[in-house]
């Protein structure tokens, strides 16, 4: 393997000290970059660029050549699962995912195939190990996946949603079918996640979007629960090297010490918790990473540079800490603003490391 030229990511997420702290964003490839919008023109929509390899190889390139980051991430989506599930995935413009075949009941649950992620789900294992091989040591390379929670409500609602009416219904009233289909994704997300790892992915990142709309009890038993079941049986060791697992669940504020008593190397803070707080409660166990207001990009370079200045400070000096957006960047955000805030990290960050 290639040795790895740019390695403080992942020194980060280990909490071991770094020169300066390490910077990505999520949905650092995507619409905002007018690059990425001629290539998806090429591959005619979204899900067939997320199965085109040299495509997707493409658009998870574009942001390292246009700004310094510190880690490169797959290019797919969340909802290839459900899609290799037969689902009927489709996204309609402008209105996000939707499914043909939602699951609504029993009898839709039990008429799902048994999937194998490494051979059902291959092109995003090409995807990753071509990925891999372009990099050549740049970067680490991040897999991902989304969490059982968050997989199971687009596949129950059919869709976003405002409400999540329909997976909290099935929740609350049938919750050993809800329980069923969750326990499946985590083992489908098992498989997933470390076929990536296999193909070269070098940490793993779990998106557990729709997390924060439950209560205490509610998250710790349908979302919770099975993130653990997943980061007990992910490949935590690969060609020498510690693989990083990160749970981001978003709104996931009040359960940060639950979430890293799960074990995993590093909590996701959207930008509703203050990162000092967040350092203090938790910050000892695990690596911290975020969390500025991904809408902050809409404000002047220099306004967004002081609140990169902000954040730094708040969870002061020493290691275990990436510093990203608190959820995805937004199409509207323009690239020379993602460039003012990843500058700043590289420029001001380096004061808190010594
Ligand atoms: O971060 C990256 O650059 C890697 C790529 C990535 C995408 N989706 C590409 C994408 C990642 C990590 C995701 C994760 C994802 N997908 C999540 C979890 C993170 C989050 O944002 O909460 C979720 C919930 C999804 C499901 C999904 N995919 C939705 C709701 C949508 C539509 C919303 C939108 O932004 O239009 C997508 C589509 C999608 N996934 C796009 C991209 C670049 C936009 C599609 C396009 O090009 O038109």
């Amino acid at each position: 393997m290639t040795e790895l030229k740019n390695d403080r990511f992942l020194r980060a997420l280990m909490r071991q000290p770094v020169d300066r702290t390490p910077v990505w964003m999520m949905r650092q490839a995507g619409r905002y970059l007018p690059e990425y919008r001629a290539t998806r023109e090429k591959a005619g929509d979204f899900l067939s660029l997320c199965k085109n390899t040299p495509l997707a190889c493409e658009v998870t390139l574009q942001p390292l050549e246009r700004f310094p980051l510190d880690a490169a991430i797959l290019f797919s989506d969340i909802l290839t699962i459900p899609d290799a599930l037969g689902l009927g995935l489709y996204f309609e413009t402008g209105e996000g995912p939707k499914f043909k075949h939602p699951i609504r009941s029993k009898a839709d649950l039990d008429a799902l195939p048994a999937i194998k992620a490494e051979t059902d789900l291959d092109y995003v294992m090409n995807a990753v190990s071509t990925i891999r091989g372009a990099l050549n040591g740049r970067v680490p390379l991040i897999g991902f996946s989304g969490s059982p929670w968050t997989l199971a409500t687009y596949m129950v609602e059919g869709g976003s949603s405002k409400d999540f009416r329909e997976a909290k219904k099935l929740m609350y009233s049938e919750p050993e079918v809800m329980h069923r289909l969750l326990d499946m994704l985590a083992d489908i997300v098992i498989d997933y996640l470390n076929g990536q790892i296999k193909a070269g992915a070098q940490a793993v990142q779990i998106f557990d979007t729709w997390g924060g709309l439950l209560s205490t009890w509610a998250y710790k038993e349908f979302s919770l629960n099975y993130m653990q079941k997943i980061v007990d049986n992910l490949i935590r060791e690969h060609d020498g090297r510690r693989v990083p697992v990160i749970l981001f669940t978003k709104n996931g504020g009040q359960w940060l010490e639950s979430i890293a008593d799960t074990g995993a190397d590093a909590v996701g803070l959207d930008w509703t918790t203050d990162i000092g707080d967040a350092r203090a409660r938790i910050g000892d166990r695990v690596a911290l990473q975020g969390n500025m207001d991904p809408t902050m990009l809409y404000a002047s370079p220099a306004r967004i540079r002081e609140e990169v200045g902000d954040i730094l400070r708040r969870y002061g000096s020493g290691p275990g800490h990436v510093f990203n957006l608190g959820h995805g960047i937004t199409p509207e955000v323009k690239p020379e603003n993602a460039k003012a805030f990843i500058e700043a990290v590289v420029e001001l960050s380096p004061e808190y490391h010594s």
